[in-house]
């Protein structure tokens, strides 16, 4: 027992295993995960609805989209973006890996007759073809992947967007990372809970590495007949630190704002929100 408390609490080597595979396609907790994205007063897997029509209409205005612009959405999930885009005229693609997600979108564009084209894979693997006049990606999925899985996405990313087009994207700030504190919780569910539907056991373990500036989220789920291992990371950033990064891979920040809202830009804010262009647009 003591030994496995031990290894349930152990802190492990930064980027050591990816799971988001399973934390969002497994198939009791990606319904969870779908639950949550649909239900418009919680912040939990997307915003709340109030919070996401106001930024469509900010992103609306900003990339003046409409009749003959094209969008594609990384991370779309069930299509809450993805299905105001196309409802405003544009072309809109969604890229996500959860099948629940997907099947839901899929169900939605054709119930509303709209034109989305949805794909079920690993963003990261994505080869792009076509090319956008805007490249989204909310709610701070870009800090869930590692530095070497951001230089890919990257890529993919500038691959995927018109010459003069943009990326608009949200990530964690460092004052985010100020608030987060160390620690191990544990929690027994009787039933029906968010990572099962009978009773389990969860240890939730907070681990911070200072100088990465990475926060992990170390869940392991008990159930009678299976343990369940999650790692969700986090990296915050500057905006000096995601300037250097966007350049080594050949764009820069435009605009800075405090949220995809389009809320002016404030030091204190938990979120960077950026506008993103090809820094190589003269040559
Ligand atoms: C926090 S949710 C945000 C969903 C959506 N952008 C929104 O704001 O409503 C992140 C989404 O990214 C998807 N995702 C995470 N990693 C992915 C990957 N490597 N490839 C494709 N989709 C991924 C998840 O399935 C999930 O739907």
């Amino acid at each position: 027992m003591f030994e496995q408390l031990n290894k349930i609490t152990e802190k492990p080597d930064i980027y050591s295993c990816y799971t988001a595979e399973a934390l969002w396609n497994d198939p009791y907790i990606s319904k969870q995960m779908l639950k949550n994205h649909l239900n418009p007063s919680v912040d939990i897997a997307s915003r709340k609805s109030d919070f996401i029509d106001a930024s469509v209409n900010f992103i609306h205005n900003r990339f003046n989209l409409g009749e003959g612009k094209a969008v594609i959405d990384f991370g779309c999930g069930p299509g809450l973006y993805t299905t105001c885009l196309a409802q405003l005229g544009c072309k809109v693609r969604g890229l996500d890996f959860s099948k629940n997600s997907i099947d839901y979108a899929r169900t939605e564009l054709e119930r509303l007759g709209l034109d989305i084209e949805y794909l079920n894979l690993n963003y990261l693997d994505y080869q792009a073809q076509e090319t956008f006049d805007l490249v989204t990606m909310i709610y701070c999925d870009y800090c869930v992947l590692s530095d070497d899985q951001r230089k890919t996405l990257l890529k993919i990313m500038k691959n995927s967007m018109k010459y003069n087009g943009h990326i608009f994207m949200d990530v964690c700030s460092n004052r985010m990372y100020e608030n987060i504190e160390e620690g191990t919780a544990f929690e027994l569910i009787v039933k029906d809970g968010f990572w099962s539907a009978q009773r389990h056991y969860v240890f939730k373990s907070t681990f911070k590495y200072d100088i990465n500036r990475v926060s992990l989220e170390k869940y392991t789920i008990f159930e009678n007949d299976r343990n369940i291992e999650i790692l969700n990371w986090l990296k915050y950033f500057t905006i000096n630190e995601l300037s250097n990064e966007f350049e080594e891979n050949g764009m820069e920040i435009l605009e800075v704002y405090s949220d995809v809202r389009g809320t002016p830009y404030d030091i204190t804010s938990d979120i960077i929100a950026v506008v993103l262009g090809r820094k190589d647009t003269s040559y």
